[in-house]
């Protein structure tokens, strides 16, 4: 677990788009550039603000079990002996593209874990260090504090790369409401790794410890943050096709923060 805390400024009235980016498996024959391509867009264009997610690259070497050929886009075949190197090359390719300081953060995820574990080799490190950008582990708090001229507003992001998953879209929901049932007093939460695209927001009651009494609402806005990995790819034979896993939408999710009226919507 990490903690963090990150500025953005804001002016009276304005909104603040937040994003999360991940599970694009950079490498992997079912990698989405075309959805790539237009998140990069919308993020470049709404200049969101963005955690990064985890499960970057696919990070799976010739030595492990989930290793199949056909998974390996054919631009990667050749390069074998440098999969690791080769596939951050590309992360960073697609990092150039976007503004650094727009990125809140970086998680890892069980793809990069497990590299890290069997191999000594830490690409989220790498590239938080490259890029100056602040390593959030696997699951993270952030204190984000809107600022604007003698006025201050403090959102609670709670992150994680995620866990969980299963066929069904209730399932893949699942991992956010164990999450929020675990928190107390968070305002957004970022999950990852289910591979699918979701938002929504729930409400928690309360009444005041003091004074006279009136009931007292709070949103929690949540996302599951996407995939750029298609389900199916024409002559090869993808992880979710042999686990009978149906088609999801790859993409972001996102959330519009108005910091002066606490507001928050969602979209993906
Ligand atoms: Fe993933």
């Amino acid at each position: 677990m990490e903690m963090h805390e990150f500025d953005i400024p804001y002016s009276s009235g304005e909104s603040i788009y937040i994003s999360g980016l991940g599970d694009l498996h950079i490498g992997n024959i079912a990698h989405n550039k075309e959805a790539m391509k237009n998140a990069i867009k919308f993020l470049n264009d709404n200049q969101c603000y963005i955690i990064l997610m985890g499960d970057l690259i696919d990070a799976i070497t010739h030595t492990d079990k989930r290793w199949d050929i056909q998974s390996i886009a054919p631009e990667y075949r050749d390069k074998t002996d440098n999969l690791i190197s080769e596939q951050y090359y590309t992360l960073c390719d697609y990092l150039d593209k976007l503004d650094p300081t727009k990125i809140i953060g970086v998680h890892t995820g069980n793809h990069e874990d497990k590299i890290r574990e069997r191999d000594s080799r830490n690409i989220t490190y790498d590239l938080c260090r490259d890029y100056d950008l602040k390593y959030l582990g696997y699951e993270a708090w952030t204190r984000i504090k809107f600022k604007r001229t003698s006025h201050t507003e403090t959102f609670k992001i709670f992150s994680s790369h995620g866990y969980g998953g299963g066929k069904l879209p209730q399932s893949k929901m699942t991992p956010i409401f164990q999450t929020i049932n675990q928190l107390d007093d968070v305002d957004l939460v970022m999950i990852g790794h289910v591979h699918d695209v979701a938002v929504g927001r729930v409400e928690r009651r309360t009444i005041p410890s003091t004074g006279s009494m009136s009931l007292r609402k709070k949103t929690i806005a949540w996302m599951l943050t996407g995939s750029f990995l298609a389900d199916r790819v024409d002559g090869s034979i993808t992880y979710p096709e042999k686990k009978g896993y149906g088609m999801t939408k790859n993409g972001i999710a996102t959330f519009k923060v108005y910091p002066e009226t606490r507001k928050i919507h969602v979209s993906c």
